[in-house]
């Protein structure tokens, strides 16, 4: 028989939960209420929210006198300005850790700090940040080569999905170059507690399935880590399983990035456990075996 269990943390975190809270509790009377972009990389609940009333848009430019949603990644300086200007009312749905962010690097840029930022250049969340910044922030991906400055002091952040050790790798890195280093773990719990407890669930299974977007960032994290130690298939659904042999594989994990729905972990579950041979199926979450 084979062994299914789930991560210890998976799944939503506090600043999606918040988001599709706030959508969800949002009212379309008489003016039309938009998301700008897809609230979260889930088809499921951009169309619930259709339903609801609520439409996406893509630009800031495009929405006038109507209620704007802005999701948990966060959105532009410019953009905030845009929807205002255009008399927008807005529901701010950014998840408290990412204004934590935007937070420090205005104080940072204040101070007149060189800054670097550990992530993604084209994720929104990074975007957004950056906005904040001036011509002395700099952006760099994981294996990106470490722009030239001049000052004696930086500032170190992080996109708050990246990888703790990649901001450790960095800060190891940069210690001997500058007098005085300033670091700021952006990287948020929600984060660092999937990760951790991916790594751990990978290291005791033969094989993972991480279920969430594949251009959603921090599924990808999971992914990576998990691939490190065993075979790692990395879904967007219950339907690309059908191809998938897990004959071989005697102890199998699930994880699930941070827009993934309980919806979601529940049929990949019930999928593998038919394909395993048992047809028992289950209808919650907590029926599920946790690591
Ligand atoms: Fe917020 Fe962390 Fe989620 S920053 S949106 S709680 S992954």
């Amino acid at each position: 028989k084979i062994k299914i269990r789930l991560a210890n943390y998976l799944g939503y975190c506090f600043g999606v939960k918040r988001a599709i809270q706030m959508a969800k509790d949002a009212k379309v009377t008489e003016k039309p209420v938009y998301t700008l972009g897809e609230l979260i990389h889930n088809p499921a609940i951009v169309q619930e929210l259709e339903e609801q009333g609520i439409h996406i848009v893509n630009k800031a430019e495009e929405v006038k006198n109507s209620t704007v949603i802005i999701r948990s990644h966060g959105i532009t300086k410019e953009e905030y300005k845009i929807l205002k200007e255009n008399n927008n009312e807005i529901i701010d749905a950014t998840c408290p850790y990412v204004k934590r962010t935007h937070t420090i690097l205005k104080h940072l840029v204040k101070e007149n700090y060189p800054v670097l930022i550990l992530g993604d250049k084209q994720h929104q969340e990074v975007i957004g940040i950056r906005s904040y910044g001036n011509e002395k922030t700099f952006v760099i991906g994981e294996d990106d080569p470490i722009p030239k400055i001049k000052e004696k002091r930086l500032a170190i952040m992080a996109q708050t999905t990246q990888r703790i050790e990649k901001l450790q790798e960095l800060v190891y890195k940069l210690l001997s170059n500058f007098n005085e280093l300033r670091v700021f773990n952006t990287i948020c719990l929600a984060t660092t507690q999937r990760q951790k407890a991916a790594e751990e669930l990978a290291q005791e299974s033969d094989a993972m399935f991480v279920i969430g977007g594949l251009k959603s960032s921090n599924t990808c994290a999971l992914a990576k880590l998990s691939s490190v130690y065993c075979p790692t298939y990395h879904i967007e659904d219950e339907k690309q399983l059908a191809s998938i042999d897990i004959s071989p594989y005697k102890c199998i994990g699930i994880t699930a990035g941070a827009s993934t729905p309980e919806e979601m972990i529940i049929k990949v579950y019930n999928v593998l456990l038919q394909k395993s041979g048992d047809f028992k199926t289950v209808t919650s979450i907590e029926e599920i075996p946790m690591f």
